[in-house]
């Protein structure tokens, strides 16, 4: 079959409204929704407009996706993929009002869950994590990036232990190889993309956790 090379630069759509777009990333039991909930709360005491959003979203694409990640659903993961890519394109025009009106807009993962899936899902002992992430990011140019991706890092034996201990190990995910693939590409983007992210230590205590995430929010 011949071949027919295709050569781009991949760009990332900036922010350019008045709000602040804040995502939190990591593997399952890293601690999102945990810090995600104490953060908003605390910003809020302190005056902040703040909206609270996520990834699956609640709407039809969303609760698609939620069904695939328990099972109850069967498609291949590129499907997964363009799932993602769909939801987010709906909930990136929710996300944009808020951000026009100058809201802090906190996003229980986002643009890089994504990319560290599909990744973790064509890895085989061999694969370049580095094509496989550009291949999945070719699409990726219509997003904002956030102005802050806080990657919380939590090794996958305690995140195993955590989510065995929070009753909720449903997910396909879930399960201690998948996570240790997922570890490993959201290791190497935070690496690759070092400017774009800000690394959490998410085996701390929550309270310390939320301390040094509180402490980047406020400094921008
Ligand atoms: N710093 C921490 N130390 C110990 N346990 C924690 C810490 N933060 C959260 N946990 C516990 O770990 C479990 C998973 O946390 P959480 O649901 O917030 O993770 P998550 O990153 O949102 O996972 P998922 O991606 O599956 O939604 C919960 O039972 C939570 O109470
Ligand atoms: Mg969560």
């Amino acid at each position: 079959m011949k071949k027919y090379p295709v050569k781009y630069e991949l760009e990332f759509l900036k922010n350019s409204y008045p709000g602040k777009l804040i995502a939190f990333e990591g593997i399952d039991g890293s601690g999102k929704t945990t810090q995600v909930n104490l953060v908003v709360e605390e910003l809020k005491r302190l005056g902040k407009k703040v909206i609270f959003t996520k990834e699956p979203t609640d709407r039809e694409i969303g609760k698609l996706i939620r069904k695939v990640l328990s099972g109850e659903v069967k498609i291949p993961p590129i499907a997964l993929q363009y799932l993602f890519s769909a939801d987010r394109t709906v909930h990136q025009e929710e996300i944009i009002r808020f951000l026009k009106e100058g809201n802090l807009v906190i996003t229980d993962r986002y643009f890089w869950t994504g990319v560290a899936y599909a990744v973790a899902d064509m890895q085989d002992a061999k694969a370049d994590i580095y094509l496989s992430s550009f291949s999945v990011l070719s699409h990726y140019n219509r997003f904002i990036v956030p102005d802050v991706t806080l990657y919380l890092d939590v090794k996958p034996a305690e995140a195993v232990n955590r989510i065995k201990g929070s009753n909720k190990h449903n997910d396909i995910y879930d399960k201690k190889e998948k996570l240790n693939l997922i570890y490993r590409s959201y290791t190497d983007l935070v690496n690759r993309f070092a400017d774009l992210f800000t690394i959490i230590n998410g085996q701390q205590t929550q309270e310390k956790v939320t301390e040094d995430i509180l402490n980047k929010i406020i400094s921008i």
